[in-house]
């Protein structure tokens, strides 16, 4: 988790080739928008996309949302000019350059010289843009550990699981899907490698595009997958995706009322009452239990949820699908409260 912890749960590919995605992005749900210079735009169409972008980023109207540009792959003859062309003109508003198929440090360590150069020039804040990575082949899940200590402006893996079905020769056409004849996950071991990888550099973690737009279900489950190991958001192709990514990416009102009574229990122990470890309801909560309650308060707290419970120390807490009655503690233990607000 990031200190300042930005939202990413739903990110909304544009191909920056068309006028009219471009347009309706603005007013989309989506918490992160990526104008796409690469997969989505054919070779002939990749110099008007690179106008588009520019003037995407300069009209502005992105409020509200992460704005990142994905430029074409580091060994393309595309790149630069994307680099060079674009963030010159509109890294003012920009908050992220989105590098595909990184196979190493040595793709991110240019981009990173390259966005230094132009903010040097530009007068621009130096670092202040920020660099997501996409491990999305064989040879970017083996570096990954190298490639997320590669820069101070990384702020986010993804994983890109169209390319990497393909660099490890995945025996399906179903981008995100499970393939037939595998009995487990089988995006288990690249997602949990780059979880762990982009959590030992305080990164963020996004899992990559489910392609069957209309499978809903097939998405909600692609999404909850991923959100049960850890992961921050994931990408989205189509409007309609962006609601099923959220809600799957949001933590529910009662876990997020219990991170925040966690919290503020944990507060009351420590500082009022000196102990280290106390009962909050039929729970046990220490050190730990509140570094995770921090993780899910902050995400509810910036998908907007609201809290509507209170902790009162000394007293007993009903918990949902509790009766009222107290829970009674161990002998000693003391029990918090929440208790409806108003
Ligand atoms: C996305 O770029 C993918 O390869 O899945
Ligand atoms: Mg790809």
């Amino acid at each position: 988790m990031l200190p300042e912890y930005r939202p990413r749960r739903s990110c909304l590919a544009v191909p920056a080739s068309s006028q009219r995605f471009i347009d309706s992005a603005r007013g989309l749900p989506a918490d992160e928008v990526f104008l796409d210079l690469e997969d989505a735009v054919a070779p002939a169409a990749k110099a008007q996309a690179r106008r588009n972008a520019i003037a995407a980023v300069t009209a502005g109207g992105w409020q509200g949302k992460l704005l990142a540009l994905r430029i074409n792959d580091a060994t393309t003859r595309w790149a630069y000019r994307d680099v060079v062309e674009v963030v010159a003109a509109a890294g003012h508003g920009l908050d992220a350059v989105l590098l595909p198929k990184v196979t190493g440090p040595a793709h991110i360590a240019w981009l990173d010289l390259l966005l230094g150069q132009i903010e040097l020039d530009s007068g621009g804040e130096p670092g202040r843009i920020g660099i997501e990575a996409q491990i999305e082949d064989a040879s970017g899940l083996a570096n990954v550990e190298a490639i997320a200590a590669a820069s101070p402006r990384l702020r986010a893996l993804v994983f890109g699981p169209a390319d990497f079905m393909a660099s490890v020769g995945m025996k399906s056409l179903r981008v995100g899907a499970q393939p037939a004849g595998y009995p487990g996950d089988a995006f288990h071991y690249p997602l949990m490698r780059m979880l762990v990888a982009a959590r030992s550099r305080g990164l963020a973690a996004i899992d990559g595009p489910y392609l069957a737009i209309r499978d809903t279900d097939g998405l909600r489950a692609a999404a909850a997958s991923a959100a049960a190991l850890g992961y921050d958001g994931k990408w989205v192709l189509h409007p309609g995706q962006i609601g099923i990514v959220n809600e799957a990416f949001s933590p529910s009102q009662d876990d997020y009322e219990r991170a925040e009574l966690i919290l503020d229990a944990y507060r009351y122990y420590t500082e009022v009452e000196h102990r280290g470890a106390a009962m909050l309801g039929d729970e046990m909560i220490d050190e730990a239990s509140r570094k995770l309650a921090l993780v899910t308060a902050a995400r509810g707290r910036a998908a907007g949820l609201a809290r509507c419970q209170r902790f009162e120390p000394g007293q007993a807490m009903p918990g949902p699908g509790r009766p009222g009655s107290a829970q009674d503690p161990p002998a000693g233990e003391g029990l918090g409260q929440a208790g409806r607000q108003g």
